[in-house]
């Protein structure tokens, strides 16, 4: 029986030692990443946001907000009759952010509290932290123990700085404390933190009971625990805990306020602290705007606009080497000289603005220009040209044709190239075409005498092209509108040459037949071959124009058109070739120079080629030098022939006459120089 008796309250008791242990075991240990669905007993302001953040206070001032484990922790058995010695060894970490209101400027600060009670109604907020009050702050009936995340300097406290971690026991006063820093251990050095930075910061407080030592260790979340603590406390918290024992937080604003979070937390009662999972937590609100660093800000729009910066220059590089882009190709490197830069052609002409317009011709818009470098005056010819076939050659020709000097040519200064598109640079010619003055309103009339000085000057250049360069130049397009006027109402021809683009069919509209209808020579529609003769015959056309004040064909009417060479040669038939006068020149003219210039026009327009003079004869004739022949009496010797006979007739012409330099005609070789 009596070991009956002893194993009833043997049994009994190994129950109960079974039961709290079991129990125990159940509430030592806990670890929160983040606070969702957890039963912490919240008081103040504190709350629970919907992403599990444990806010403890806002930045509403003088506030305090505490979080509690809900259930009491056995931490001292020497003070009680506990049944079992209780171990006043704990361990615990957590996960901070405080953010201030303004930029570092912000209190008081947050402590983890080891406190009898978890009721705080006499806490004072500011820099009690919530947990003292002026009368009870230091008091030994306290039983606190607070690690302290002060981020006021509060003298009343003996704060070292306005951001440190510190060791109270049942008051404000710490019995350690630091300046917030780590030791990283990378670098073998403290480092120093800033608590009010807004960034989340992890602190670990470990006590072992046989040590007696306390160490509390802070560092960044994105280091794992520093093997050095920040402070290391050699205190027997037997003296100060009592055996019930509540775990959590505490946290108060003043005058000056910040957001103080907790983002997760572990402890353990009996043994080390589990280690948070840091990406689990969940993260504080975003920092505010003003709170951003200054510096930071202005590091940040610096880099910005810098970007921007780059960007639009990179941008505009590239609209520019568009906008300015030429074709350049090794065979032009010879050219230099001649070769003009896009760039400074589109800004003479203000990029080609329609106000600088001169006109548009046969091959394209003139513009004028001012050259910026020269301050002189050009006319930039647009000939657009997609064919690339031909170009190297016609450069060449170009190049060629700016090697002619006279001065009743309009000069050829350059030429640049753009896909698709080539320009022609001449000098300005200020007075503009002559056929604005022969037809124009706007401009006043030219007397006789200045038309029959153009009529010279333009026989001159071009007998210049026939015979007295070192090549025979071409004109092919001799008429009132190729002739330019300069400052002295010289006539200048221009556009010669020109008519070679359209033997690379840049022009669809041009048939291979090149000139103008009522200046083109019969016999230059029959065989297509451009010769002197062909250049003859239009200039003859010219003549009778400018005596006349009248283009070489005009429509009268509907159907009827008035060929000038065929009534120029009725009056003359007449006996009245004066008749054929401008009248608008009323009969101020020297009968002798315009008797001249009428007959020589007709002669040059004989339909036979051979019949027809050559421009050293007619400039001959122009300056008195030489008597005009007898004009045949016959009207199908002259113009366009009207008769199939004249046809006929024309097919007996040997391919070349003797008379006229030409060159053998084929699309893709040279007609316009021909070496003699
Ligand atoms: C702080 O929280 C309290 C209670 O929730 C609220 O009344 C107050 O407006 C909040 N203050 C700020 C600045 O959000
Ligand atoms: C301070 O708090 C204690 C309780 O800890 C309370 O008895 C006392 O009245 C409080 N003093 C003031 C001034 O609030």
């Amino acid at each position: 029986m009596a070991t009956v008796v002893i194993s009833l309250p043997f049994l009994v008791t190994l129950y109960f030692i079974f039961k709290l242990r079991f129990m125990s075991a159940q509430n030592d240990q806990f670890i929160y990443n983040g606070f969702n669905q957890t039963n912490l007993r919240l008081d103040g302001i504190a709350k629970i946001h919907s992403n599990g953040l444990l806010q403890l206070t806002n930045t509403s001032n003088q506030q305090v907000g505490y979080a509690f484990y809900p259930l009491p922790l056995e931490f001292n058995s020497s003070s009680s009759s506990s049944v079992l010695p209780r171990s006043l060894s704990f361990s615990t970490n957590f996960v901070f952010a405080i953010v201030p209101q303004m930029p570092m400027l912000g209190g008081h600060g947050l402590a983890f509290v080891i406190s009898p009670s978890q009721e705080f109604t006499y806490g004072v907020a500011s820099q009690y932290l919530g947990i003292f009050n002026t009368s009870n702050n230091g008091s030994p009936t306290n039983n606190i123990l607070a690690i302290e995340l002060d981020t006021v300097k509060s003298p009343d406290v003996q704060d070292i700085d306005g951001n440190h971690v510190g060791i109270d026991v049942n008051g404000l006063v710490s019995n350690e404390s630091a300046p917030a820093t780590y030791f990283s251990g990378q670098e073998g050095k403290n480092r120093s933190m800033e608590l009010m930075s807004g960034n989340p910061m992890h602190l670990w407080i470990d006590y072992n009971e046989t040590e007696k030592l306390l160490n509390v260790t802070l560092a960044p979340t994105s280091i794992p625990k520093p093997n050095r603590p920040l402070l290391s406390k050699h205190i027997d918290l037997s003296q100060y805990l009592l055996e019930s024992m509540y775990v959590g937080f505490s946290a108060a604003t003043g005058a000056v306020a910040s957001d103080h979070y907790i983002l997760g937390w572990s402890f353990n009662k009996s043994g080390q602290a589990q280690s948070l999972d840091i990406s689990k937590l969940p993260q504080p609100p975003r920092r505010r705007k003003s709170k951003e660093n200054p510096v930071r800000m202005i590091i940040i729009s610096l880099i910005a606009v810098v970007v921007v910066l780059v960007l639009v220059t990179g941008a505009t590089i590239i609209w520019r080497r568009k906008k300015y882009e030429e074709i350049r190709e090794d065979w032009e490197s010879e050219y230099g000289p001649h070769r003009f830069i896009y760039k400074n052609l589109f800004k003479a002409t203000k990029g080609f603005s329609d106000k600088e317009l001169l006109g548009a011709g046969g091959f394209g818009k003139v513009y004028k220009g001012t050259l910026s470098s020269s301050n002189s005056q050009i006319a930039v010819k647009k000939v657009s040209h997609d064919s690339k076939q031909g170009m190297k050659e016609f450069v060449a020709e170009i190049i060629s044709l700016g090697r002619l000097r006279h001065r009743n040519l309009v000069q050829l200064l350059g030429y640049c190239r753009r896909k698709g598109e080539l320009l022609l640079v001449y000098d300005y010619m200020p007075n503009g075409s002559l056929d604005k003055f022969l037809y124009g309103n706007e401009k006043s009339n030219l007397d006789w005498l200045q038309r029959f000085r153009i009529l010279k000057g333009v026989a001159s250049g071009l007998l210049y092209l026939h015979e007295e360069w070192e090549q025979v130049v071409l004109h092919r397009d001799v008429k009132a509108s190729n002739v330019l006027l300069d400052a002295e109402l010289n006539g200048r021809l221009g556009d010669f040459g020109l008519a070679r683009l359209c033997d690379h069919g840049t022009n669809p509209q041009t048939t291979h037949v090149v000139g103008t209808v009522g200046y083109l020579a019969p016999e230059l529609t029959r065989t297509r071959r451009a010769t002197t003769c062909t250049d003859v015959f239009a200039f003859g056309a010219f003549m009778l124009e400018v005596a006349c004040g009248r283009r070489p064909v005009e429509q009268q009417g509907l159907t009827e058109e008035v060929i000038l060479v065929d009534w120029v040669f009725e009056c003359w038939r007449k006996g009245s070739i004066l008749d054929a006068s401008d009248p608008r020149l009323e009969g101020n003219y020297v009968v002798e120079e315009m008797k001249l210039v009428l007959k020589l026009g007709l002669l040059c327009s004989q339909s036979m080629p051979a019949a027809r003079p050559s421009m050293r004869q007619v400039t001959q004739f122009l300056d008195g030098n030489a008597n005009l022949p007898e004009l045949p009496n016959e009207g199908g010797c002259f113009g366009t022939f009207k008769g199939n006979e004249a046809f006929d007739f024309l097919l007996s012409i040997p391919s070349t006459s003797g008379k006229c330099s030409a060159a053998s005609f084929s699309s893709t070789d040279s007609i316009l120089i021909c070496g003699r």
